[in-house]
């Protein structure tokens, strides 16, 4: 086994060999970062696992884990030798580069990913492979419009947002999850499928059961006529193609893909109810989020640059790969653990911090080891629209009302922020704001 390099910090290392775990480290990696994802539900969170998880601080100690590895280890990969299909655990930015960067030598879909959304989304992009990839993903970047800050659905996207968060904050001095989530669903629907599709839980609550069932990937059968209702109920909607919403850019053609969409977006709420909380307790950078522009979008990726929602990235060797003078065989599955790399304090000043200001001048989306919606060709493409929609529900939320953070956590400006925050268990106080915008 390699002695951890001792000319050049770690983390700054990218030359240095793949090494292979002992066999009780090798435990611990999967009963102590791998086994706690899992357990909260990878697919579809479960409320009572997560909020156990924040008060056991299992995300703080999986986060000290990986630090103890990588200083016993150097800057790895780390091989965890399983006898059926070895894991490799990125521990420095570069190699994280390096594996998202090329997504035909490191396939974003693989086997346990497969297992798991094949309940769902079987034809969905990121489990798919050339060459139908590559359409799936152009037809995603057509509709998502990638790349393009400004989505061309502004207009109705925002009045639809204006409409529904008035109705929520309309006489409120309380707000909890349950009365956002029923919000953020009727926004969501309506932006997806259309005004029509407001009040029509079924192809959300079907997707719901589906995703409880892919938690499970390959240990629970596929429900193959709940998945079938699951599609008619969302075929209706996109059938009439309602102009103003996803589904009138593109109709049934997109079928396939849809079920991702509505899957992300309850992501993307509990991401939003999470920046309102940081916003509740950080005046300084509430007062930035109030004005327009993309300050509230930066809000919004620092949220999960602390909180990443998916904080497991896995990708799955095609063919041999050589780290140094070591090789490492192909079918090998990388896991990249985002959470060691957004709060590592050895490059980040702000690794505990809220820090939506580092995405505005450029240092973090320049550190190649943050990564809230992965990087290279199967970066998501969803993130500049779920930037704005997310950005836009904040300043509406924020522009005539204040909040008070009535549940714990604590997330003090001068205090490091917990490493899991449970979204369900946020509840804010609001009243109209006393003083004008700023
Ligand atoms: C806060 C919200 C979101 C976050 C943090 C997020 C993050 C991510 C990440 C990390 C991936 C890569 C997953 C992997 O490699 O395993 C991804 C892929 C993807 N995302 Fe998002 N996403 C969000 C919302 C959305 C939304 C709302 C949509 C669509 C409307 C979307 C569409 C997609 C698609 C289609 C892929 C697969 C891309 C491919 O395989 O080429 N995402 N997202």
């Amino acid at each position: 086994m390699r002695p951890p390099s001792t000319e050049r910090p770690a983390h700054e290392t990218t030359d240095a060999g793949a090494t292979r775990a002992s066999l009780l480290d090798t435990a611990l990696v999967l009963g102590g970062v791998l086994l706690p994802s899992v357990v909260i539900g990878v697919i579809k969170r479960r409320p009572r696992l997560l909020r156990l998880a924040r008060r056991a601080r299992l995300d703080r100690m999986s986060i000290a884990l990986m630090r103890r590895l990588r200083d016993r280890y150097g800057p790895g990969p780390l091989v965890l030798p399983l006898p059926i299909r070895p894991m490799a655990l990125p521990l420095n930015a570069g190699h994280v580069e390096r594996i998202l960067a090329d997504a035909d030598t490191f396939h974003p879909g693989g086997h346990y990913k497969r297992l798991s959304l094949r309940h769902f989304q079987p034809h969905g992009v990121l489990i798919s492979d050339e060459p139908e990839r590559s359409d799936r993903r152009e037809l995603n970047e057509d509709v998502l419009e990638t790349d393009r800050p400004e989505h061309s659905l502004t207009a109705p996207m925002t009045a639809v947002i204006r409409d529904e968060v008035s109705a929520l904050l309309a006489a409120r001095d309380r707000l909890g999850w349950d009365e956002f989530n029923a919000a953020w669903w009727w926004i969501v629907r309506r932006i997806v499928l259309g005004d029509a599709a407001r009040d029509d839980r079924e192809p959300t609550d079907l997707l719901d059961r589906l995703r409880r069932d892919a938690n499970w990937a390959g240990f629970h059968p596929r429900r193959e006529g709940v998945r079938r209702r699951f599609d008619a109920a969302l075929r209706r909607h996109l059938d009439r193609a309602e102009p103003g919403s996803l589904a009138g850019q593109v109709g049934a053609r997109a079928a396939d893909q849809v079920p991702h969409w509505l899957f992300a977006f309850d992501a993307a709420g509990m991401v939003t109810f999470r920046a309102l909380a940081l916003l509740a307790t950080h005046p300084e950078q509430a007062a930035q989020a109030r004005t327009p522009g993309p300050y509230a979008g930066a809000c919004v990726l620092d949220t999960v640059r602390l909180w990443p929602t998916t904080p497991l990235l896995l990708r799955e060797a095609t063919r041999d790969t050589d780290w140094g003078r070591v090789r490492i065989p192909r079918g090998t599955q990388f896991v990249i653990f985002t959470p060691f790399f957004h709060r590592d304090a050895e490059t980040l000043p702000y690794a505990d911090r809220f820090a939506p200001r580092a995405w505005l001048d450029g240092t973090a989306s320049a550190e190649a080891g943050l990564v809230p919606f992965s990087a290279g060709p199967a970066r998501c493409p969803g993130r500049d629209l779920v930037l704005q929609v997310t950005g836009t529900v904040l300043a509406e939320l924020t522009a005539g009302h204040e909040y008070r953070l009535l549940a714990p956590p604590r997330l003090d400006p001068d205090r490091p922020l917990p490493a899991t925050l449970d979204n369900f268990g946020l509840t804010f106080a609001v009243r109209t704001r006393q003083w004008p915008s700023d």
